[in-house]
């Protein structure tokens, strides 16, 4: 009897979780309606290792529309995974704000979190053997997530998704079977199984040579456009800025300039080279507190150290060096 009990209770206790689930979530989910799907604001990361602090991001602020594809540019150790992790719910912040569609990724419940990774996001790791299983199919790959997750039909989707990667001749190959490239194909669409509405890719081409690099950006691009997802990708390699509709600089963890495509580009033209330096506006990030960075190679050539003189010119702000003998050294 007792047992019976227990079981039941077991039953009525999962029953009341789903419910909880999907009440919750969808009410999230419904009050995200004409929001930014990724807020973060003053965002700080600091790694501490002995007595020694790390700051891996300082007062970072990004903004990213559902549906957007937004390239993240830095060099290396300037915070590009750290952010990443933090919005895929992999690590926590020190401080400010990161809310990812309609959750406050900053007072997240355990069970939440698990949620969160399971259903909201999905990722794509520079190193396939983080991405593949390399004793399963191409085909076998996509299916995996959605069979953990319990469902039934499972091959029409992973189908759908391997040629929407453009690998439908590939899908009973083995990862070793397959190029870096079509490796990286795999990889997006085992992140799309279960239909996340973020997918966050760190690096995906860092292994890549740049033609293949931009061809996979071109598989982000169409997954973007045809699925209507939300795509954060990584990258240090410049020449690959131009493959996306917004690009933000990452510079000592915080977003230093950004360049937004100012016509739509074919992304065929991309592949062919076609891209120019005109296609993209470049901006200077102004953070909530109104703070901006200026570029080093501006600070070189007009010899501003630690100072600068602000001036308002009509319609315009005008920063110069001090006068002489001003700049501390
Ligand atoms: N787990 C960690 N512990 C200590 N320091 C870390 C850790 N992860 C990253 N860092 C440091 O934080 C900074 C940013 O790292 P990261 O986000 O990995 O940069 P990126 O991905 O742009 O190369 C670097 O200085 C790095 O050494
Ligand atoms: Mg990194």
């Amino acid at each position: 009897m007792e047992t019976k009990i227990n079981q039941n209770s077991g039953v009525i206790s999962s029953l009341i979780t789903h419910v909880y689930d999907s009440f919750f979530s969808r009410q999230k989910r419904m009050s995200l309606e004409n929001e930014d799907i990724i807020v973060c604001e003053n965002l700080v990361k600091i790694y501490k290792i002995a007595e020694i602090e790390v700051f891996a991001l300082q007062g970072l602020e990004l903004r990213v529309k559902k549906g957007e594809m937004v390239g993240i540019i830095g060099s290396s150790g300037s915070g590009k995974s750290t952010l990443l992790n933090i919005l895929g719910g992999l690590d926590t912040p020190t401080g400010g704000q990161v809310r990812v569609a309609g959750w406050n990724l900053n007072k997240m419940s355990y069970r939440d979190k698990i949620f969160y990774k399971r259903e909201t996001v999905g990722f794509v790791w520079q190193n396939t053997g983080r991405n593949l299983l390399p004793h399963l199919t191409a085909l076998e790959n996509v299916r995996l997530p959605m069979i953990l997750k319990g469902k039934k039909k499972t091959r029409e989707w992973a189908e759908e998704l391997l040629e929407a990667v453009g690998l439908s001749d590939r899908m009973d190959h083995y990862p070793l079977e397959l190029s870096g490239g079509q490796q990286q194909r795999v990889a997006i669409a085992v992140a799309l199984a279960n239909r996340p509405q973020i997918l966050l890719a760190d690096e995906p081409t860092g292994s890549l040579d740049t033609k293949t690099g931009s061809e996979i950006f071109q598989v982000f691009k169409r997954v973007c456009r045809d699925y209507g997802i939300t795509i954060i990708v990584v990258t240090h390699d410049r020449s690959l800025a131009g493959a996306v509709d917004r690009a933000v600089e990452i510079r000592d963890g915080k977003i230093s300039t950004e360049s937004v495509r100012n016509r739509d580009i074919d992304y065929q033209d991309l592949a062919r080279g076609l891209d120019d330096d005109n296609s993209h506006s470049k901006y200077v990030v102004v953070d909530s507190a109104g703070r901006l960075q200026l570029p080093e190679e501006y600070r070189k050539k007009l010899g501003i150290r630690d100072k600068a003189v602000l001036e308002m010119d009509e319609d315009r702000i005008v920063i110069s060096p001090p006068d002489e003998g001003m700049n501390n050294n």
